[in-house]
């Protein structure tokens, strides 16, 4: 099966999963492991915008992550900002757009600053749109948009009749990103762990067994491949 690339996805989210089992399995220290899928980041990230697909989110940082140990946590952060700082020239020589997806003010305020100043520096980047969800939880993501809209509603500028679904969106993380067309999760567990919820409503699901750092550009591929043979109905019928 050949990808073809009349039908690629415009939005692909990936749970970047299995890093310290990956680190485990060869007696390395668990940020070995993260450090090898952060060049795993990268190689995907260019991937997707050789092939011309519009949005990708990677889901880098959870709520529940902060409850990991704080070594651990500091690597994480040091990889990110490494990784902005590296990448920014990049980013503007391939016209990528980065966003962070999140409640990224709770983040070190060096990092914060980082992020922001590489928002405002490819905000008008036109290829593809990089979403790194940070500081993100899909259940926390819909209350934040609870409490914005009970604030309007409660101000009178919005009444409850209006609260459509786009209405809705607007007030999410994402109000701009269309929803995922398709979502990867590595390292063999089933489940979407609070990563987007309310986007992730007619996502294609697929799963496999690679641990991040071993996943690569075959298998992205046989991801895409695996999308590509999916009959997409939304809940209707077709002929
Ligand atoms: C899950 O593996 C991975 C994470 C919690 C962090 C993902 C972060 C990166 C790949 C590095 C930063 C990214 C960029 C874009 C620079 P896990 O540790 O939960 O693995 P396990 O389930 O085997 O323990």
């Amino acid at each position: 099966m050949e990808l073809d690339l009349k039908k690629l996805p415009t939005h692909v989210a990936i749970i970047m999963d299995g890093n310290g089992r990956w680190a485990k399995s060869r007696g390395l220290p668990r940020v070995y492991g993260h450090k090898k899928g952060a060049e795993v980041a990268r190689n995907i990230i260019d991937k997707t915008c050789e092939l011309g697909i519009p949005y990708l989110t990677l889901f880098a940082f959870s709520k529940e992550n902060w409850q990991r140990p704080e070594h651990e946590i500091q690597v994480l952060f040091m990889l990110l900002e490494d990784y902005l700082n590296k990448e920014l020239p990049e980013m503007q020589k391939k016209g990528i757009r980065f966003r962070g997806v999140g409640d990224i003010e709770e983040f070190p305020e060096r990092l914060v600053k980082k992020i922001k100043e590489v928002e405002e520096k490819t905000k008008n980047n036109k290829n593809m749109t990089l979403c790194l969800a940070l500081n993100y939880g899909g259940k926390q993501d819909i209350l934040r948009a609870v409490r914005l809209i009970a604030e309007k509603v409660k101000s009178g500028e919005l009444s409850p009749e209006n609260i459509s679904e786009e209405v809705f969106k607007k007030y999410l993380h994402t109000p701009d990103i269309p929803d995922p067309d398709l979502l990867i999760r590595t390292s063999g567990e089933l489940r979407i762990s609070n990563f987007y919820l309310f986007q992730l409503a007619y996502t294609e699901l697929y799963f496999t067994p690679v641990f991040w750092p071993d996943f690569n550009e075959e298998e992205y591929i046989k991801a895409l491949i695996s999308y590509q043979q999916r009959e997409r109905r939304f809940g209707k019928v077709n002929d």
